[in-house]
């Protein structure tokens, strides 16, 4: 079944919302302190090669998917198999769990620009430590919340002027100005006094950190990494390939979208260790990394406050498009399935994850008490382990497994989605590898995950 629809206004624009998606807090947050804290370069080696033999190929298989089909994740299961439909609510229901703890950090990022823009334009007497900044933050239930709907108000005002009228046009310009920030603020890190050890730090290899972390632990991160930021594993991409015109082969899409994502994530690592080392700032200090390490780097250096509010910016836009980029799928579903009008289908679902997000946006303030994974941790750790360990891997392995496997859409006419049009095709040669080892991979590195996070 192929649906005509609407779509990209251009090929770039679908390229910039695709990365939009893929490029997040992920990048810029959870993969330079991985890489800091498990040993530079080593894992960058193991995260290169399951972002290449795994995320990639997940990813051509969601795109190959939503183009085929012309519908969102739920859509397409619907449209290509009658046994395999319940797959298709797996992912109605994961936009949601990314969304709500996602609305709550993309409210942080606003709240620190807001902190740091009224700093830098109304002065103030005396700074708090960014670790200080941080836990006032977090213990304040009505700013969490308060903010992650200011967050959602913004998806909402893209949203719902549609794909080509919203998100392609926000991405546009967004992704282009995300660009220049990150080479500004780069230029900046690197050109601190002091930044050379930084650099080293980040990109030299050391084997000890990671015989240190052990290679699993650091496998199972990478992997869960891989899946995050690319955005595999919950159908984000298969609604972009469902917009997407049959002139350009989605194989030679992903690899760009793949590319450069990793790029991204590479180059924010370049923001914050320079930093770290040039004003003498622990560096592995883990997630506190962007909330309580750098707003102390921009509390002593020259400018800082409207350096800070600068990198603020950017976070805030990169949360951006990738919220609008998963919201999309769950609006699309609305619009068509049930016929639900774009604009009452855009606000209806900004409330639904506005509710969803109250358990994490509560879970450091009131619901503190709750500590679901152990003492010390929170409703956002919990939300995390089931989306990067559970969700996205399985619905990674169920895109693949549907598209490979004869009883699912076949390998055949996976191949001649993903092919169509011109630019890179897909390595035939890979047939046994995506079909019997790359499954297999994804099982034992989830269930590995399993028993290092509770058998140990
Ligand atoms: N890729 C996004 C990031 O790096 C997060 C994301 C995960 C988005 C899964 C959609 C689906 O921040």
């Amino acid at each position: 079944m192929e649906t005509k629809r609407a779509s990209w206004a251009s090929n770039l624009g679908f390229l910039m919302a695709a990365i939009g998606s893929a490029v997040g807090l992920g990048n810029i947050w959870g993969f330079p302190y991985k890489m800091g804290k498990s040993g530079g370069f080593a894992y960058l080696a193991v995260y290169a090669l399951l972002a290449i033999f795994v995320g990639f190929i997940v990813m051509a298989s969601e795109l190959a998917m939503g183009r085929k089909t012309g519908q969102g994740a739920m859509g397409t299961y619907h449209a290509l198999t009658k046994k395999f439909r319940w797959i298709g609510w797996l992912a109605l229901f994961s936009p949601f769990a990314v969304m709500g703890f996602y609305a709550v950090l993309g409210g942080y990022c606003i709240e620190y620009m807001a902190l740091n823009l009224s700093n830098f334009a109304f002065g103030s007497e005396s700074l708090a430590t960014g670790g200080e900044l941080f836990a006032a933050m977090l213990s304040n239930p009505a700013g969490a919340v308060l903010f992650a709907a200011l967050f959602l108000a913004l998806c909402y005002l893209i949203n719902r002027s549609g794909i080509s009228g919203g998100i392609e046009k926000f991405n546009n310009v967004g992704m282009p100005t995300l660009f220049v920030m990150l080479v500004v603020i780069i230029i900046r890190s690197l050109t601190l006094p002091g930044a050379e050890a930084g650099v080293s730090f980040y990109l030299s290899p050391d084997p000890s950190k990671l015989e240190k972390t052990g290679l699993f632990p650091v496998i199972n991160a990478a992997m869960n990494q891989a899946f995050f930021t690319l955005s595999v594993g919950i159908g984000a991409m298969c609604i972009f390939g469902s917009y997407q015109s049959r002139d350009r082969s989605l194989t030679g899409e992903a690899m760009w979208i793949m590319g450069l994502d990793t790029f991204v994530a590479l180059m924010a690592g370049l923001i914050i260790f320079p930093a770290c080392f040039a004003f003498g700032v622990e560096p592995g200090a883990g997630p506190g990394l962007v909330f309580v390490t750098l707003p102390n780097i921009f509390n002593v250096m020259a400018g800082g406050r409207l350096w800070g509010t600068l990198f603020f910016i950017f976070m805030s836009f990169a949360a951006l498009s990738t919220v609008i980029a998963v919201f999309e799928n769950i609006i699309s579903y609305s619009a068509d399935v049930w016929g639900m009008e774009r604009r009452r289908a855009t606000w209806l679902h900004a409330v639904g994850i506005w509710l969803f997000s109250l358990p994490c946006a509560l879970g450091f303030n009131l619901l503190a008490g709750f500590q679901p994974l152990g003492p010390g941790t929170s409703v956002l750790d919990l939300e995390d382990f089931l989306i990067s360990n559970n969700i996205l891997p399985l619905g990674g392995l169920f895109f693949l497994l549907f598209c490979c496997l004869r009883r699912g859409w076949g390998w055949d006419n996976f191949i001649a989605e993903v092919d169509q049009g011109t630019g890179m095709k897909f390595p035939r040669w890979l047939r046994g590898y995506v079909t019997y080892v790359l499954p297999c991979l994804i099982i034992f590195v989830f269930v590995m995950g399993y028993v290092d996070k509770f058998c140990k």
